[in-house]
């Protein structure tokens, strides 16, 4: 099994809040920053080109309507997604998933894969994820940390790349969570920070899991949680965490 290294901080959706969110330009920001870690969201296009992309649509992050199950790479990699962020970024285009992967590889950045699937074709798109993965020489692609909500594409994809370590996504803890876990030979569970307490993180860390967190951006949470035994943050400000993480991370 690769090591993921278990960094205490992991930029959310590649720069956080300082960048259009899943681009090459986040990579770039998180990188310059000092983080070791960023996080990012792949589904597929219409003809089954992974790219990173949070949301089913265009609308929020593009401003323009579109539906990305329904497009073509050509017309999705082709989207400004910098411009609706600041004007600053304009020009800034969905990326490929591996671009994304290749410039955390040169800009020395562990990624942590997120397969975001659009509903219905989550099995379709943990096995084009896979694939590309297993496709790739170690050589070329980054320290990677394999994740998903959708316990299929997880499943699907592991089977493609076994030593890859993949975590578990859920948004409220619950005892069949772990379960879920464990049965995909997951080495962490990660979850929202939203309702978690102190025994939720307990309960995992006791069933032999890391747990990770989302999305946490201040620094005091930040320490709170790490006394929790939380292994790490995803953050959209990873600028004011990156202090504490220093903190929580081991030597
Ligand atoms: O992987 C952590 C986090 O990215 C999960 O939530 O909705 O931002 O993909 P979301
Ligand atoms: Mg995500």
């Amino acid at each position: 099994m690769s090591d993921w290294g278990w960094p205490g901080l992991i930029a959310h959706r590649c720069g956080g809040a300082l960048a259009p969110e899943n681009t090459l330009a986040g990579l770039g920001i998180a990188a310059r920053l000092g983080c070791v870690a960023v996080e990012f969201d792949a589904m597929l296009s219409a003809d089954g080109v992974p790219l990173l992309i949070h949301d089913e649509t265009l609308d929020r992050t593009a401003g323009v309507p579109g539906c990305v199950a329904a497009m073509p790479a050509a017309a999705l990699l082709a989207t400004d997604v910098g411009g609706v962020f600041h004007p600053a970024f304009r020009g800034e285009t969905i990326p490929r998933l591996i671009d994304a992967l290749a410039r955390c590889r040169a800009l020395g950045l562990a990624a942590n894969l997120e397969i975001k699937p659009a509903t219905g074709v989550e099995i379709e798109t943990g096995r084009v994820v896979g694939e590309l993965l297993a496709s790739m020489a170690p050589t070329q692609r980054p320290v990677v940390l394999l994740s998903s909500f959708s316990a299929d594409a997880l499943r699907i994809a592991a089977g493609c790349v076994p030593d890859i370590s993949r975590a578990f996504l859920v948004e409220a803890f619950d005892d069949t969570a772990i379960d879920t876990a464990l049965a995909l030979g997951c080495q962490s569970l990660n979850l929202s920070r939203q309702g978690l307490s102190a025994a939720h993180v307990a309960a995992v860390k006791k069933a032999g899991l890391r747990c990770l967190v989302y999305t946490v951006n201040q620094p005091d949470e930040a320490r709170r949680l790490a006394a929790w035994g939380v292994d790490g943050v995803f953050s959209d400000r990873p600028d004011l965490l990156l202090p504490v993480s220093a903190c929580q991370n081991p030597a």
